[in-house]
């Protein structure tokens, strides 16, 4: 049982919720109170550099890997810290053993840190099939399940959740016909952890990319990459940070080079990175723990049901998926006039996104019942 009730997270990790509606995690999560003062403590300290030393800032590093794989499931060994999620998709792109006349799958609509990419693998003779959506706009599953069987398809790079439908992939399904087909399963995972829950000790994923500004709450300029134990030594960064490597172990002896990588995923790490960032992602992840994503994912599908009941009345649409084995905390509702409904919505100081023809809702564990429904009589007033 999580020790937070909702008034208290807001109380004392979001006060600003007594004075603001708030529902566009899914552009940037609010940074909470304790996070903050974890990164002021490390900047509080490079305006004192007499009040750290480089023992407890390296100790930051391990500290937000050991975090990131409490929080997924993952060995710390598995974990690279990155500065986004484009990092970790682009090191993916560009560390996988593809070959001109490979194809890589990508469905259609998916955010565009999840394409260039591998659109940037095409001057190497990649091939990129997108792969047509469903009638509702939603990736197609059943048609990558059938593609991942083509021997030519080497990897599937698939969202956790979509940015512009809020569609939950089915990661247990793809990834066990990933595996059986020998394709490598590349998750963009920004839109889906901190709000549905993932282990990617049980699910069949390669390589997982995620920045912490969204649903992790964190800061920007944080995030990681996972790579799966048996993958990590297998493939060989095609850049070098300075870190990376045996070499550069010994502080003392930096000039003695020995171009061996680590043999765990710091290989994939391009150091420095954002100390201050990072221990406020390491705050934030501990913060997600006490409260449980299961409980967050079960708050959102409560708060749900009065917009689901206003879209019963009529006027509003709501075209994300409500079934349980693809849904999120992304609404997407579309209504008439849907200009003068989002400008209402900002002109209450609701804060909420435009995306792709519908109004973007995205409430995490701080949001309540009574702010939906202000939402909704905005909606629906004319
Ligand atoms: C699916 C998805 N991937 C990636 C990003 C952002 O990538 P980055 O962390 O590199 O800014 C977003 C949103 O901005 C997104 O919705």
């Amino acid at each position: 049982m999580s020790p937070w009730s909702v008034p208290e997270l807001r109380e004392r990790e979001f006060p600003w919720t007594r004075d603001r509606i708030y529902f566009n995690n899914a552009s940037i999560g609010p940074i909470p109170a304790r996070t903050q003062r974890a990164i002021d403590a490390v900047e509080a300290g490079r305006r004192d550099p007499g009040t750290f030393d480089d023992a407890s800032l390296m100790g930051i590093l391990p500290a937000a890997r050991a975090a990131v794989a409490g929080f997924i499931g993952a060995r710390v060994e598995e974990v690279a810290l990155a500065p986004n999620t484009s990092y970790g998709l682009n090191a993916a792109a560009a560390v996988l053993p593809l070959r001109a006349g490979d194809t890589v799958l990508v469905s259609e609509g998916e955010f565009p840190a999840n394409v260039y990419p591998w659109l940037m693998r095409r001057r190497h003779g990649v091939r990129v099939e997108l792969v047509p959506r469903t009638p509702q706009g939603w990736p197609d599953e059943e048609r990558l399940l059938e593609r991942v069987q083509d021997p030519g398809v080497r990897a599937l790079a698939m969202s956790f959740v979509q940015f512009a439908s809020g569609y939950r992939a089915d990661l247990d399904r793809l990834g066990r016909a990933c595996r059986a087909s020998g394709t490598f399963l590349v998750v963009d995972a920004i839109q889906g952890l901190g709000q549905c829950p993932l282990r990617v000790d049980e699910v069949a994923i390669d390589l997982l990319a995620c920045g912490a500004q969204k649903w992790l709450l964190g800061p920007w300029g944080a995030g990681f990459l996972y790579v799966r134990r048996d993958l990590v030594e297998e493939l060989q960064p095609a850049f070098a940070g300075w870190m990376a490597f045996r070499g550069t172990d010994d502080f003392s002896r930096l000039t003695d080079y020995d171009a061996t990588f680590h043999l765990d995923a710091r290989r994939f790490e391009m150091v420095t990175l954002p100390y201050q960032d990072l221990a406020g992602m390491t705050a934030s992840l501990a913060l997600l723990r006490e409260i449980g994503v299961e409980r967050v994912a079960a708050h959102q599908r409560s708060l749900r049901q009065v917009l689901e009941a206003a879209t019963a009345r009529g006027g509003l649409t709501l075209v994300s998926p409500t079934d349980p084995r693809h849904d999120s905390g992304i609404w997407c509702v579309r209504t008439s006039g849907i200009e003068a409904a989002y400008a209402r919505l900002r002109a209450a100081g609701i804060s909420a996104a435009l995306r792709e023809g519908s109004i973007r809702l995205s409430p995490h564990a701080y949001n309540t019942a009574d702010e939906v429904a202000r939402v909704v009589e905005l909606l629906e007033a004319r």
